[in-house]
């Protein structure tokens, strides 16, 4: 008894939803979907912020210093090696460090040959290459 009243129950509700769906004219499925669409494009819209927005020191650092700053290519200092930044940074002074790697110093090249790099990028990118040191 109870297994045919479920069955029943099922049954209606099936029906129900299938008397739902034909009676929607193009109109109303185009209103149904449509949310759906929005939600896509603010999706995409957020995405796209997120790239153009501030990148953090780690993006910079491994979009643009990496490839001589991991290794020591010509001499850079290397990443989070302390002997190689704490001299740098007692002889010279943060601010001075930092405008070398704005102006380009030696073997390196003016803000790291980032093109699209603002001042505070570079200042961002070298604390992530001291940070902990
Ligand atoms: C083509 C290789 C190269 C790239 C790319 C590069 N550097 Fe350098 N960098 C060097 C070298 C070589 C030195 C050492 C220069 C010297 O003191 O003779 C150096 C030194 C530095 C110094 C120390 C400056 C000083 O006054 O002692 C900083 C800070 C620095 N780089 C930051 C950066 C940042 C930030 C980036 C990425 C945006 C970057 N570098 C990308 C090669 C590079």
């Amino acid at each position: 008894m109870k297994v045919r009243a479920f069955i029943a129950l099922v049954a209606t509700g099936l029906f129900l939803t299938g008397a739902v769906a034909q009676t929607l004219n193009e109109d109303e499925i185009k209103e149904r979907i449509m949310p759906v669409g929005k939600v896509k494009i603010a999706g995409a819209v957020d995405a796209t912020a997120a790239v153009a927005g501030p990148r953090t020191g780690e993006q910079i650092y491994q979009a643009a210093c990496t490839a001589c700053h991991a290794v020591g290519v010509l001499g850079a200092p290397k990443t989070k090696v302390a002997a190689d930044w704490q001299p740098r940074l007692d002889e010279k002074g943060y601010d001075l460090v930092w405008k070398n790697a704005i102006n380009g110093i030696n073997a390196m090249p003016a803000m790291g040959a980032c093109g699209d790099c603002t001042d505070d990028d570079i200042k961002s990118a070298i604390d992530y290459m001291i940070e902990g040191i």
